[in-house]
C-alpha cells in the first residue's frame, strides 16, 4: 500500500499532534515529540498495532502533509487564522473551558464560535475516517473534538470509538447554559465508551442525557435511540482517572545530573530553609491568585520571612491573546510585584515567578528541590503536577499541599487537602505543610508514592482500551 492510503488498526484523534516544531542542527525545521502525559501512555499501544495520531499542527493556513516519527503516523488538521479564533480560542476555550471549570470566568456563548466548532469537528472526524483501517480502534480526546464521536459513526459504523474527556464534566445546572448542550451529548453518544476523570463527572454526564435526551441510562449504560426508529444501541460511561509516566520521572529523578542541579537550585535561591514550589499553566483555574494572597498574608503576619522561606512560582504562558487569561497574567504579576516589594530583600526574592516553560529534566530538579508543593486549583479534570511530584520524591521527603477540587484529590488522600477559597485554610494547610514532622511527611508521602507508581498513565491507557474492546459484547 502507498503512504497515501495505508490504513490504520489504533487511531487516535486530539486537538493537538504530540510534537513541537524546532530546527534540526542543519537549520531545517522539522519536529520533535513533546513530552506530554498522553502520548507516553499511548505509546505501548502506537507501537504494538500500527498507531496514527491525527490533530492541530500548531500553526494557522498551513497545509502540512502526514509524516512519521517515533514509528506513530502523524496526521496534520489544518486550521484557518479564522478558525483558530473561532473554534480554538472561541468556542473550545472561552465558552466551553469556563463552563466545564465551574463558572469561575463568565462563558460567552456565539452563534458564529458554534458554527466554526462544528466545521472543525467534521475536518477531524473525516481525516479520521479516511485514516481508520476496517473496524479500527479510535480514540477521542477532550472537549475541543465532543461532536467527532457521532460524526465519525455515521462516516464509518464499523470503527469501535471511545472518546475521553481530560476536563471536568459540569453538574447539570451549569451544562444546561450551553445553547448546544443537546447537540454536544448526541455528538458524544456516538462513542461506545465515554471516560471521564472522576465518577463526579460520569454522573454528570450521565444526568445531562437523562435530562436532555431522556434515554434511560443503568449502571453506566446508556440506551442511545436509533435514527429514523432504527435499532438503538448502547454506550457506556465511566470514569478512568488519568495518571502520569511515574516511572520515566522516577528514572529522571534518581540520574545524578538531575539531582546536582536540584542541589544547584537551592543554592542560586540562596539556600532558603523551605522552598516552597507551584507549577502550572497560567490560567485562571489553578488558583495561582488565592495561592499568592494566602503567601503573601502568611509574609504580613511574619509567619513566614525572607530568606527562611522562598517561593517558586513557574506559569507557563497557555493562551495568551483571551482576554481573561490577560487578566489572570495581570493580577499574578501584580501580587508577586507587591509581595517582593513588601518582603523582598537585596538577593532575596520572597517570589520567583517565571512566565515560561522549562525542559523535563529541569522540572524534575524542581521538583527535587521543593520541600513544599502548592496545587491550590478552583477547578481541575485531574492535575497531573501533583502526581508528578510525588513520582519524583524518591526519599519520601516533601509535603503536598492539593485543592479538594482536583481529580487528583479523589486519589491522593494523604495530601494535605485543602479549600482554596478559604484563605484561613490555606494559610494553615501551607503552615502544616512547612512544619511537617519528618517522620508524618514520610509516612504520608509513601503512601501517596505508592499509588502513583502503581496507578501510571500505561494502565490507564490500557484499563480504557480493554474496557473498549469489551463494550459491545457484552452490553
Ligand atoms: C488542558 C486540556 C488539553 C490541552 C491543555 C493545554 O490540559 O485538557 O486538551 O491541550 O490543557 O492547552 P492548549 O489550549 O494549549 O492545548
Amino acid at each position: 500500500m502507498t503512504q497515501r492510503t495505508k490504513r490504520f488498526d489504533f487511531v487516535v484523534v486530539a486537538n493537538r499532534l504530540p510534537v513541537d516544531r524546532v530546527t534540526g542542527e542543519d537549520g531545517k525545521p522539522g519536529w520533535k515529540r513533546s513530552p506530554g502525559g498522553l502520548v507516553s501512555g499511548l505509546e505501548p499501544v502506537m507501537h504494538t498495532q500500527d498507531g496514527a495520531w491525527i490533530g492541530w499542527g500548531g500553526s494557522t493556513d498551513e497545509k502540512i502533509a502526514p509524516f512519521d516519527l517515533d514509528e506513530m503516523r502523524l496526521v496534520p488538521v489544518e486550521l484557518s487564522a479564522a478558525e483558530f479564533e473561532q473554534y480554538y480560542e472561541g468556542f473550545a476555550n472561552a465558552s466551553l473551558w469556563p463552563l466545564y471549570h465551574d463558572v469561575i470566568a463568565p462563558p460567552e456563548f456565539h452563534r458564529a464560535w458554534w458554527d466554526a466548532y462544528v466545521r472543525v469537528n467534521q475536518r477531524f472526524a473525516k481525516a479520521a475516517a479516511a485514516t481508520a483501517a476496517d473496524k479500527a480502534v479510535v480514540w477521542v480526546h477532550d472537549y475541543q473534538l465532543q461532536l467527532v464521536p457521532a460524526m465519525l459513526r455515521d462516516l464509518r459504523p464499523d470503527v469501535k470509538i471511545g472518546f475521553f474527556n481530560h476536563i471536568p464534566f459540569p453538574p447539570y445546572e451549569i451544562f444546561a447554559q450551553l445553547p448546544w448542550r443537546r447537540r454536544i451529548l448526541e455528538g458524544l453518544l456516538g462513542a461506545d465508551l465515554i471516560g471521564f476523570q472522576r465518577p463526579y463527572d460520569t454522573a454528570n454526564f450521565l444526568r445531562a442525557v437523562r435530562r436532555k435526551i431522556g434515554t434511560t441510562a443503568r449502571h453506566g449504560m446508556v440506551k442511545v435511540p436509533g435514527t429514523d426508529g432504527g435499532e438503538g444501541r448502547i454506550a457506556k460511561a465511566q470514569s478512568f482517572p488519568i495518571s502520569i509516566d511515574s516511572q520515566s520521572l522516577a528514572e529522571l529523578a534518581a540520574d545524578p545530573d538531575v539531582q546536582r542541579r536540584a542541589a544547584e537550585i537551592r543554592t542560586e535561591l540562596g539556600d532558603p530553609r523551605v522552598l516552597m514550589l507551584g507549577v502550572d499553566r497560567m490560567d485562571y483555574t489553578k488558583g495561582i491568585r488565592h495561592r499568592l494572597k494566602a503567601f503573601g498574608e502568611l509574609m504580613d503576619d511574619g509567619d513566614l520571612t525572607v530568606p527562611d522561606v522562598t517561593l517558586v512560582q513557574i506559569a507557563t504562558p497557555s493562551r495568551e491573546r483571551l482576554e481573561y487569561y490577560k487578566q489572570i497574567r495581570t493580577d499574578v504579576e501584580l501580587a508577586v510585584g507587591r509581595i517582593n516589594g513588601e518582603h523582598g530583600e537585596l538577593g532575596a526574592a520572597a517570589v520567583h515567578y517565571m512566565h515560561h516553560s522549562y525542559p523535563r529534566r529541569e522540572m524534575v530538579a524542581f521538583y527535587l528541590a521543593a520541600d513544599v508543593m502548592l496545587v491550590t486549583a478552583l477547578r481541575d479534570g485531574m492535575n497531573l503536577v501533583a502526581k508528578e511530584y510525588v513520582a519524583t520524591r524518591l526519599d519520601n521527603t516533601g509535603a503536598l499541599v492539593l485543592s479538594e477540587f482536583t481529580g487528583a484529590a479523589d486519589e491522593l488522600r494523604q495530601a494535605i487537602l485543602v479549600n482554596p477559597h478559604d484563605i484561613i485554610d490555606l494559610k494553615q494547610s501551607i503552615l502544616r505543610a512547612v512544619n511537617i514532622e519528618p517522620r508524618e511527611a514520610s509516612r504520608r508521602m509513601r503512601s501517596l508514592r505508592r499509588r502513583v507508581s502503581e496507578d501510571d498513565v500505561k494502565h490507564w491507557s490500557h484499563r480504557f482500551l480493554s474496557t473498549l474492546a469489551h463494550v459491545r459484547e457484552h452490553p
